[in-house]
């Protein structure tokens, strides 16, 4: 196979992928087998992930492998010798899998070509990654039922639009949820997710614990473990609760009830990164995208353990209408006034604080006509 098929590499790995592959934005279905060079950031995001993760002898599955990018470059470039499983119903793109998996000298790669919710309902797997086009919603419930106590499972969502809050309705049919627009609307995004998750986990006396749940480009992507306990799961249910946003004031927040029908929710209120982890990965040079994984994991480090709902510079600027400060001056002034400020991945102009929109305001202003 090589006419209409050309040679890419990503981090370590070779792969044969359609000609007219996507070079850039979200990637559509084009009857081809599908491969979008701009998730090379998340797939490399992926591998250091999976470098902390993986031990010896787990089962690790790429559920929606397409040419086998992700799931290859797991098993090529992870350094754990795993059974490392791939599966598409598309096919051709198991054809071209075991040819990327031959070209990489990695045939102990198991390919399959079946749906995934029944691969999933006959099998347990330590790692379970789902990549769909789309909304992850049809798989979600096999893949919280077929991971292993203890196990990841690994979610891309690319519905943005209902969960940002642009189609509510879509995304309360979808999530149960309502989604709501507001300056942090990607992190309600997020989060309602990540509270998705938990409850439907809890359904099966699970409990979902976020170990790096983030946004990026036009897609959300959330790494969780699974820990199996009716008491654990209800203290992960404790956890969700609802987004406030007052227009006039900016002030902003999670409640754990309900307060006004404009609220988003139920979501996550809870971490969205297991501090440990961050603290141990690496973006290394082998990696394509290392600058831009090495900044991204600067920007998580700073924001664990920060409140939610961030504020964004814009905002501030036209309530004051006092022009925007550089953010790393603004939140440096507010750590010397004593408040905990850190800036956020989820807006390049964005910033997370724990005090009040009202205190916020107050320090803006001081310092915005300073500059
Ligand atoms: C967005 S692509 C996956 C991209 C891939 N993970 C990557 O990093 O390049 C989604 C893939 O899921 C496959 N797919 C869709 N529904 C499926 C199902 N029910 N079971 C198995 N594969 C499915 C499609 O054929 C397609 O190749």
């Amino acid at each position: 196979m090589s006419d209409g098929f050309a040679k890419v590499r990503e981090g370590i790995t070779d792969l044969l992928v359609p000609e007219s592959f996507c070079r850039k934005g979200p990637g559509t279905r084009t009857g081809e087998v599908f491969y979008n060079r701009q998730m090379e950031f998340g797939r490399d995001i992926s591998v250091v992930f999976g470098r902390e993760i993986f031990k010896e002898g787990q089962k690790i599955l790429d559920g929606l492998a397409a040419t086998g990018a992700r799931g290859l470059r797991l098993a090529n470039e992870c350094g754990v010798k795993a059974d490392f499983v791939l599966n598409d119903r598309d096919l051709r793109a198991a054809v071209l899998i075991k040819e990327n998996a031959e070209l990489n000298s990695l045939g102990h790669v198991k390919v399959q070509c079946c749906d995934l919710r029944s691969l999933l309902a006959g099998e347990q797997f330590d790692y379970i990654d789902v990549d769909p086009f789309g909304t992850p919603i049809d798989f979600i419930d096999s893949a919280l039922q077929s991971c292993a106590n203890g196990g990841v499972i690994a979610i891309t969502a690319t519905d943005t639009a209902p969960l940002y809050g642009t189609y509510p309705r879509t995304c309360f049919r979808r999530y149960g949820s309502r989604s709501a627009k507001s300056p942090f609307a990607h992190e309600t995004g997020l989060r309602i997710l990540t509270g998705y998750l938990v409850r439907e986990a809890a359904k099966h006396d699970r409990a979902v614990e976020p170990l790096l749940c983030f946004h990026a480009d036009h897609y959300f992507r959330c790494y969780v473990k699974i820990i199996n306990g009716a008491v654990k799961a209800d203290s992960a249910i404790k956890k969700m609760g609802f987004a406030t946003f007052d227009r006039k004031t900016l002030e902003r927040g999670i409640s754990p009830e309900r307060l006004t029908d404009k609220d988003a929710g139920p979501l996550w209120s809870g971490p969205l990164f297991s501090k440990d982890l961050l603290r141990s990965m690496r973006a290394t040079g082998d990696l394509g995208t290392a600058a831009r994984c090495s900044k991204v994991l600067e920007t998580w480090r700073e924001e664990v353990g920060m409140p939610p709902c961030f504020f964004g510079m814009d905002e501030l600027a036209q309530k004051t209408k006092l022009a925007p400060p550089k953010l790393l001056e603004f939140v440096a002034h507010l750590v010397d006034a004593g408040a905990k400020a850190s800036r956020t991945h989820f807006d390049p102009k964005g910033l997370k604080t724990d005090l009040t929109a009202g205190e916020l305001l107050d320090e803006y202003k001081k310092f915005a006509k300073t500059r």
